[in-house]
């Protein structure tokens, strides 16, 4: 009797334990592939509205530099089912998080790349849009390089800007992490 009690506490104890590790390996993923700051509604509703100014129903290609977890990147990409959506991201756990979410979301017109943006040459990817969601100090190197690469591209750049290049257009909107939209063209 004494046996069988003592038997069943160390396969609670040993439950426990396997409960815990696989608790704290999830958590570790999760915070590994969760951006810090992402695109809220409605800087991606309001980069819709901008793409469907531009390409109507037609077909093109947006690079979303730096996809983070894809969010944006996969929202987009079923809008637009025409188009092809390329999601850039150096940091390899959240492109593996992006692959995930895509394919969680059957979404088969989107792709991520692990890659860094400050040294992509964006002419062999051919997009004819950007949306440029990084840091401040990379905006303006990474968006420079764009607009000399590629004659015709359409840069949707959130929170920070270009500095030097005026904007052909700038969406307003109120929120701590994103926003104003600008739009740049080459
Ligand atoms: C503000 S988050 C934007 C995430 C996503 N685009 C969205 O709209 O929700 C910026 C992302 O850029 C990535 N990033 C920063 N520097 C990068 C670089 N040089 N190359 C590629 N990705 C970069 C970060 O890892 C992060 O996931």
């Amino acid at each position: 009797m004494i046996f069988d009690i003592l038997t069943l506490v160390l396969l609670l104890l040993w439950f426990a334990a396997a409960i815990h590790f696989i608790a704290t390996l999830i958590f570790q993923v999760v915070r590994k592939s969760t951006s810090p700051l992402s695109s809220n509604k409605t800087a991606i509703t309001e980069t819709a509205k901008i793409l469907s100014q531009h390409f109507s129903d037609k077909p093109f290609t947006l690079i979303d530099i730096g996809s983070g977890n894809g969010r944006t990147a996969i929202a987009i990409a079923r809008m637009f089912p025409q188009a092809k959506i390329v999601g850039l991201e150096h940091n390899p756990h959240l492109v593996a998080f992006a692959k995930l979410n895509a394919f969680l979301h059957r979404t088969k017109n989107a792709r991520f790349i692990n890659a860094d943006a400050m040294k992509t040459d964006f002419k062999k990817l051919k997009p004819d849009a950007a949306y440029l969601y990084l840091g401040e100090k990379q905006t303006t190197p990474t968006g420079k390089n764009l607009l000399a690469a590629l004659p015709k591209i359409i840069i949707i750049s959130n929170k920070f800007e270009i500095d030097g290049v005026r904007p052909k257009q700038t969406v307003n909107f109120n929120s701590f992490v994103n926003g104003p939209l600008r739009i740049y063209k080459s």
